[in-house]
């Protein structure tokens, strides 16, 4: 065998597959968009290559990725694009297993009706659920999470079911008595998960702004020592997404 051709076989066994994780709900403003351009903040701080699918015709986490270029705030390992079919969307997921080959992919959705929602989990391997204390939102999370039950339940094999992991995010440092009750009801109606996302000014602005990382990096070179100070606060944000994220994979590789 010539070196080449070992090289070759290597380079085969080598190969992964990506990560597919979807962010799905029925309540819009959860904060669905937020928790995938922190999660690709959080997996291209630690040097992993993503793409972005967006599958919400709102094109906002699309959007997003395209002020962050144009801000100097995203990076090459990040790439980003919309689908508006589901032919769209198995030919860009083909792609990826196929040939552009990222560590993750992360799609972002617009609700759980219709075959889109399903055919979204039917390719993931975690898909995560936001939900945020307020009375409509827990509502939709635990519809949501009674939809993914139903659709486990009429699954062929039960078993190859993505993870589903329940997300609390825009969570406040202190609760009222009101945000007690809806959480102590979440925590019973829901397999909430042991990890919640912080409400941070750090996540709005990374919306306008592009990844966690960069911002943070372009804040510390300011002349400005306001700013300088400022980095602390995206520091802050993208460590709370990298636990949370390296946690649900632990979970999801758990359940699988
Ligand atoms: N952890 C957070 N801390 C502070 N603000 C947040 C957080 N997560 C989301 N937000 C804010 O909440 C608003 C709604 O978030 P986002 O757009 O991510 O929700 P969505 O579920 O994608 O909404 P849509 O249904 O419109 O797609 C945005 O203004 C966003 O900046
Ligand atoms: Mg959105």
């Amino acid at each position: 065998m010539t070196q080449t051709e070992t090289m070759t076989e290597e380079a085969t066994i080598a190969q992964h597959y990506p990560i597919v994780v979807s962010v799905v709900g029925s309540k819009g403003g959860a904060g669905k968009t937020s928790i995938c351009a922190a999660l690709a903040s959080a997996m291209v701080f630690a040097g992993k290559k993503v793409l972005l699918i967006d599958a919400d015709i709102q094109k906002s986490l699309f959007e997003w990725a395209l002020r962050a270029k144009q801000n100097g705030l995203s990076s090459d390992l990040m790439t980003a694009t919309k689908v508006k079919s589901l032919d769209e969307l198995d030919a860009t997921l083909d792609d990826a297993f196929d040939r552009s080959n990222p560590d993750f992919v992360l799609i972002d959705t617009a609700g759980i009706a219709g075959d889109w929602a399903q055919a979204v989990v039917a390719s993931s391997n975690l898909v995560i659920t936001p939900v945020v204390l307020t009375a409509n939102n827990v509502e939709g999370a635990i519809k949501t999470h009674e939809w993914f039950q139903r659709l486990k339940q009429r699954a062929d094999k039960p078993e190859d079911m993505p993870a589903h992991i329940i997300l609390l995010t825009r969570l406040e440092r202190t609760l009222g008595p009101y945000e007690k009750e809806l959480l102590d009801k979440a925590k019973k109606e829901l397999n909430l998960f042991n990890l919640a996302i912080r409400d941070r000014k750090a996540y709005r602005h990374m919306e306008s702004d592009g990844l966690l990382g960069e911002i943070a990096r372009e804040k510390k070179l300011s002349d400005n020592a306001m700013e300088r100070g400022q980095a602390k606060h995206y520091i802050e944000a993208l460590s709370e997404m990298s636990h949370i994220f390296n946690d649900m994979l632990l979970a999801a590789d758990k359940e699988g």
